[in-house]
């Protein structure tokens, strides 16, 4: 299994996404001002509005990382064009609030603090700047008449901003790069990987970048690149909303567990509310999501993905060399599974969502019994509490004497290297 490969290594697997920027202040959607007939120039005003008093970075990457997150993705600049740094570039930019502080560097010192990793979200499309307006691109709005329409002047400004950006808060993880721009430009990553050697590069930029990114959903199969998921807390909008729809705890952890087993990475979203503290409801859900997280996360540690059981549609599988995690990331019909083809008891087996030891049993199943092998007895754990833990994936640990008895399944059921 050495092709298998990790966006950020075995112990980073998990990762706060942060929406925050003026449209916190609409309690409405980041892009307000593409889906209602809001206009530009009032929406630009919320800038001497923009002091959110109860605002600590400290405590946004304090809850991340007692969920179990080890790093988080802050939008600098969403598609507003509103900078959430201190900026030379512009002064539409978070100095020029009655607020006055610079949250990029108050969250690069909170990561360091927490030996989190940060990183950085820097929107493409600019609904702002005058230069910025992109006719290949989508999520474009039309030029203002004080606009003036030009494309080299505007990467020539992102490429400044990348520079303050990746030179002033040390350590940056990642460049999540939104909306491709549709021009060819490898120099932008050329640029950042300059400035921070090691950085990763999502692929929404100016070329393939390191690592694909889908957002709210789990695609099929396995992955063939680098991959992080992205999905926020709330189901209509990444930014603070008001009348939101949160997510269930258990559709979460069900997302969360389907990338994380197949080797992705995750990050959940939370937006700030206008006073810069976060929503009860979404700091509910990230300590419920967190603290299941807490418990299975050795499942995903170090352990690949594996193909045996790939006829099952009732879990996935995680493995090392003579242990299996099975993930019920599905809604789990019965209290029991017959694990054919293994025909060998465990040593331990453990439901690492309450540590107990279900009962496990070689057993010729009645089911099966028109089956050539029938009268196999096959591995069956049965007795699981799963309609006690109908809130959460469960996730079950069996450990085998050694790894030589497992090669015999997982060679037999063809295991495909991971390439990512
Ligand atoms: C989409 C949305 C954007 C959000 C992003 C997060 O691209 O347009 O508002 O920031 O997804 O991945």
């Amino acid at each position: 299994m050495n092709a298998y490969k990790l966006l950020y290594g075995p112990q980073r697997r998990f990762g706060m996404f942060i929406h925050w920027g003026l449209y916190a202040l609409t309690e409405y959607h980041e892009q307000i001002l593409r889906r209602t007939p809001m206009e530009r120039d009032d929406y630009e005003k919320l800038i001497s509005q923009f002091n959110p008093a109860s605002f600590s970075a400290d405590e946004w990457v304090r809850q991340a990382k007692e969920a179990g997150m080890s790093y988080i993705c802050f939008t600098t600049k969403h598609h507003d064009g509103f900078c959430m740094w201190d900026t030379q570039y512009t002064d539409y930019n978070v100095m020029h609030t009655p607020f006055g502080r610079d949250v990029v560097k108050e969250f690069s010192e909170a990561c360091k603090k927490y030996d989190m990793g940060l990183g950085l979200y820097y929107s493409v499309p600019d609904w702002h700047h005058p230069n910025a307006y992109n006719p290949l691109s989508t999520h474009q709005l039309p030029p203002r008449p004080s606009d003036r329409p030009d494309m080299d002047a505007y990467v020539d400004y992102i490429k400044h901003q990348i520079t303050e950006l990746l030179t002033n808060y040390g350590p940056i993880c990642c460049l999540f790069w939104d909306i491709p721009p549709h021009i060819d430009d490898p120099s932008l990553n050329e640029l950042a990987r300059q400035l921070q050697p090691g950085i990763r590069i999502n692929d929404r930029g100016f070329d393939p970048g390191d690592y694909s990114t889908p957002e709210r959903h789990v695609p099929n199969g396995a992955f063939t690149r680098l991959t992080e998921g992205c999905q926020s807390v709330g189901r209509q909008s990444w930014g603070y909303r008001r009348n939101e729809d949160y997510y269930t705890a258990r559709f979460l952890e069900s997302s969360m567990d389907t990338i994380l087993s197949k080797g992705g990475n995750y990050l959940l979203n939370i937006g700030p509310m206008p006073d810069g503290s976060m929503p009860p409801k979404a700091l509910e859900l990230l300590q419920n999501v967190g603290s299941w997280y807490k418990r299975v996360t050795e499942s995903y540690m170090g352990k690949y993905p594996s193909q045996l059981f790939s006829d099952q549609t009732a879990f996935t599988v995680t493995q090392n060399e003579n242990q299996l995690y099975l993930h019920f990331n599905g809604y789990p019909e019965a209290n029991g599974v017959c694990l054919r083809p293994l025909d060998i008891l465990p040593t331990e087996v453990t439901l690492l969502n309450t540590g107990e030891h279900p009962d496990v049993a070689l057993d010729v199943i009645p089911t099966l019994f028109m089956e050539p092998d029938g009268q196999t007895p096959w591995l069956h754990v049965y007795n699981l509490p799963f309609d006690e833990l109908a809130g959460e994936v469960p996730v079950l640990r069996l450990t085998f004497e050694s790894a030589q008895q497992l090669q015999k399944y997982t060679q037999a059921s063809a295991v495909t290297e991971a390439i990512f």
